[in-house]
């Protein structure tokens, strides 16, 4: 007979309980979902002194580990609520993996998104085949939308995060990684949205290896598990939109509060520029395209907010790939600036000719190559007699950024870096 989580309704489900549920949704979704690679990487290895593997989730179906929650608590549906479908509210991954879970079950499903959700995330959730209703500006407002449809059309609601079958699907890639380690990990890095995916791989970690150590991460702009864990009870924070879009979540659900209150050792917080250095990381080094949330764990490790003992197993859940195309050109942008591989460069010039000649001249001769160039002589603050030039230029290194400032304020031209 199949495991019952008890006491769902009340939010106190036990680790025990949940971890023998993790174990039927694998073979559930075994054939179902993909078994995503265990990496090990050498680079980041490296950078921790740690053995650090990446669980690929980017590459699951769907981009994203959702569809294993998905999946399990669709498939244990009775045969009423299979004909009456299934409805959810999403404006990312969630959508998408109820959208598959449900096709392959054979359950229609109807996706509530809010009215500003990206085309793209739209159609691909229409593309697995859901229905999806357009309401409202935030998830809030698709929220009580798909909870009204739940109620008019008798359709079951699935929770993203708050419910012992979702939590055991995710609780899954916890036993891959077992398994493709050959044991247990030291450390397991998650990141933390309403924390359905910690509470399901600290389920199974800890009540099969209590000394295993699970740290979550989340958005130091939605620090909803930290501040739970502070006041004893989950507490709602205020939470702003930004590059881990997939973990702003305004507060635990009791059920994810109640088993993480219990399993896990600690949570760290990371801004946006940590995670944009993590996924440019990853697609330079591991060629591996992860979304912000996705990145999230990798961030807390390479900002050394996590510090794993030398050579320690460390497992970094990279749990999704859906970036928005029009984000990623940014967040490489913004490292590459980082990182000194491209300058903006500002300054004045005397209004004459000959002058932005010999600015260019600089910069060809110390190899730098223009991207972009701006001169102005007519800004309203500038004295008669003087122009604005503005350069963003590919740079080989530091040194040659310098050695041109040099040059130019050498010549009596106010230049400076940006
Ligand atoms: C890519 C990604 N990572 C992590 C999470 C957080 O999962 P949970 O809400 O179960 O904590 C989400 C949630 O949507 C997500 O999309």
């Amino acid at each position: 007979m199949a495991a019952q989580p008890n006491g769902d309704t009340a939010g106190s489900v036990d680790p025990d309980s949940e971890a023998r549920l993790i174990r039927e949704a694998a073979e559930e979704l075994a054939g179902v979902v993909h078994r995503t690679p265990l990496d090990l990487s050498a680079t980041f290895s490296r950078m921790t002194g740690a053995r650090v593997y990446l669980k690929l989730e980017n590459l699951q179906k769907t981009g994203s580990f959702k569809v294993r929650g998905a999946y399990f608590r669709i498939s244990r549906l009775s045969e009423e609520e299979k004909r009456r479908g299934v409805v959810a509210a999403s404006a990312g991954n969630h959508a998408q993996g109820v959208a598959y879970a449900a096709s392959r079950v054979g359950v229609r499903a109807t996706i509530v998104m809010p009215e500003t959700a990206p085309q793209a995330k739209v159609e691909a959730t229409r593309g697995y085949g859901a229905e999806v209703v357009l309401h409202g500006r935030v998830y809030d407002d698709a929220y009580k939308r798909a909870v009204e449809i739940a109620e008019e059309t008798g359709a079951t609601f699935i929770h993203p995060f708050d419910d012992p079958y979702v939590i055991a699907g995710q609780g899954t890639i916890a036993v891959e990684v077992e398994e493709q380690l050959g044991g247990a990990p030291d450390l397991v890095v998650v990141p933390v949205g309403g924390g359905g995916l910690a509470s399901g791989v600290a389920s199974w970690l800890k009540t099969r290896h209590p000394q295993v150590k699970v740290v979550g991460v989340e958005p130091a702009y939605a620090p909803k598990l930290s501040r739970s864990l502070e006041a004893g009870e989950p507490v709602e924070v205020a939470a702003r939109p930004g590059l881990m879009d997939g973990l702003v979540t305004k507060r635990p659900g009791r059920i994810t509060f109640s088993l993480l209150s219990r399993l896990i050792d600690d949570v760290v917080t990371v801004d946006d520029g940590e995670v944009a250095r993590a996924i440019y990381m990853l697609l330079e080094r591991s060629k591996t395209l992860a979304e912000g949330a996705g990145a999230a764990a990798l961030a807390a490790l390479l900002s050394g907010k996590i510090e794993p003992p030398r050579g320690a197993r460390v497992v970094v859940i990279v749990s999704g790939g859906n970036i928005d195309m029009t984000r990623l050109p940014k967040v490489v942008y913004y490292q590459l600036v980082r990182e000194a591989r491209v300058v903006r460069i500002r300054g004045l010039i005397p209004d004459a000719p000959g002058w932005l000649n010999r600015v260019i001249t600089i910069l060809a001769n110390a190899k730098l190559n223009i991207i972009d160039i701006r001169h102005d002589r007519m800004l309203p603050f500038l004295e008669p007699g003087w122009a604005e030039v503005e350069v963003v230029a590919e740079t080989p290194s530091h040194e040659a950024v310098r050695s041109v400032l040099e040059e130019l304020n050498g010549l009596g031209l106010p230049f400076k870096a940006h």
